[in-house]
């Protein structure tokens, strides 16, 4: 097994390769960081795949460069408003000799938990063991085990076969093999959570530039999954629209002054903001700017929260709140916006468990590509595709630690 393992993350605004080297005490190295400016995608979706593999190319070549290694096998997050998903349970009579559970027994309950009704286009992404009741006795792992009924519970994840399959096209017409498609808050939960907050109960929320990401932790399993169509590029695309500007310039605008909070606004500010079309300047009052994002911070903030309670019912049971990460994450006074609309603790996730480049990938917007990688590296075995035919298989994830 090569022990180097590679993050590609194909986001709305930008692409991410993250190279990692595994060590001996199975912490991740990172050798080697290729970003490039994202083309060809809108709402975490490739819609031209000719500009999305150019992006792929520079991002690899720039990662190869710099860790000074060739890369073949990639590891990409897939998000976008088609994916869905349910948690689903299976029941059987143990028949292995003597009551004990043998292989038989599980491998039934994996293909009948499985077997869902999946909408025609779509297709299962990651069915994900959430654990094993035998005789009403919860296990992590129940093969060898006396009994008589045996659960399993699982969460599966479905998605657009268009849609997967546009990103697969994309890495190979750039002579990449794709190990695994990995649903991205997925991917940024194994970066950022540690196991007490999966325990406790958790939401990560990575907040991108075109999709919104959840996933939801309770009792240290998967309990929910969900992709919500809004990221921080609705921010600047309501800046350019209110200021008649371009999007470049109202990107910067959001970035340096933007607020989503009244109170952090500083009044005397007076802004120079191009016209689009045009040469001249406008003056713009700081406090307009909050006029603007605040409105979608709060649209944003319901959404997450609708997400949220459709997720656990009672908000209480995340005991160990909320973790954000995504580059829109770090729109000023979000954070403290989400916290005072669910009452509960939000802290901005930080990328754990990493050496080497850490500067590169320290902001919560690489937490995607280094989860790919961890992610990548727990689930190696397992490979979904037949890389170089193109050809889906079907497996079953079960990821390790996840299992409490
Ligand atoms: N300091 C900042 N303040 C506010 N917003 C920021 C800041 N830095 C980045 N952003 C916003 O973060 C967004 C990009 O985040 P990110 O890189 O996580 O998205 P992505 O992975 O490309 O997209 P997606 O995951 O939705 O496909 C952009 O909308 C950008 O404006
Ligand atoms: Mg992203």
């Amino acid at each position: 097994m090569s022990n180097i393992v590679v993050g590609l993350d194909i986001g709305t605004t930008k692409v991410t390769a993250i190279v990692g080297e595994i060590a001996e005490d199975e912490s991740i190295n990172i050798i080697g960081v290729g970003i490039t400016p994202s083309h060809g995608m809108e709402k975490g979706m490739v819609v031209n795949v000719e500009e999305t593999t150019l992006c792929i190319q520079r991002a690899i070549e720039d990662a190869q460069r710099m860790a000074d290694l060739p890369i073949d096998l990639v590891y990409i997050g897939v998000a976008g408003s088609h994916i869905e998903s349910i948690n689903n349970s299976a029941v059987k009579q143990v028949t292995g000799d003597q009551s004990i559970v043998d292989s038989a027994d599980v491998d039934h309950l994996l293909a009948e938990v499985q077997d869902i009704h999946v909408p025609d286009g779509k297709e299962i992404i990651h069915s994900i063991v959430r654990g094993y009741k035998l005789d009403n006795e919860l296990l992590q792992d129940p093969l060898g085990m006396k009994g008589s009924t045996l659960e399993l519970s699982a969460h599966i994840i479905y998605g657009a076969t268009n849609s997967i399959q546009n990103l697969i096209t994309c890495a190979f017409n750039v002579q990449l093999s794709v190990a695994q498609v990995i649903l991205q808050p997925l991917a940024s939960a194994n970066a950022v959570l540690n196991e007490d907050e999966r325990k406790m109960g958790v939401a990560l929320v990575d907040i991108g530039g075109g999709t919104t990401d959840i996933a939801i932790f309770k009792g240290g399993k998967l309990n929910y999954t969900k992709v919500i169509p809004v990221g921080g590029t609705h921010f600047t695309n309501d800046l350019a629209y209110f200021l008649t500007t371009g999007f470049s310039e109202a990107e910067k605008l959001k970035i340096r002054y933007g607020t989503v909070d009244p109170k952090k606004v500083d009044k005397n500010l007076v802004l120079e903001v191009g016209v689009v079309g045009g040469d001249e300047k406008r003056k713009v009052s700081a406090d307009v700017l909050c006029e603007v994002l605040e409105p979608r911070a709060d649209e944003l903030s319901n959404l997450i929260l609708e997400a949220l309670a459709e997720g656990v019912g009672d908000l209480k049971e995340l005991s160990a709140g909320i973790v954000i990460t995504g580059g829109g994450s770090q729109i000023r006074g979000f954070e403290a916006m989400l916290q005072k609309k669910s009452g509960l603790a939000v802290r901005l996730g930080k990328v754990k468990s990493v050496n080497g480049l850490t500067q590169k990938v320290s902001n919560p917007m690489y937490a995607t590509g280094v989860g790919l990688i961890h992610y990548g590296y727990h689930n190696y075995e397992k490979f979904a595709y037949d890389t170089k035919e193109g050809l889906f298989g079907k497996i079953f994830t079960t990821i390790k630690g996840w299992f409490l």
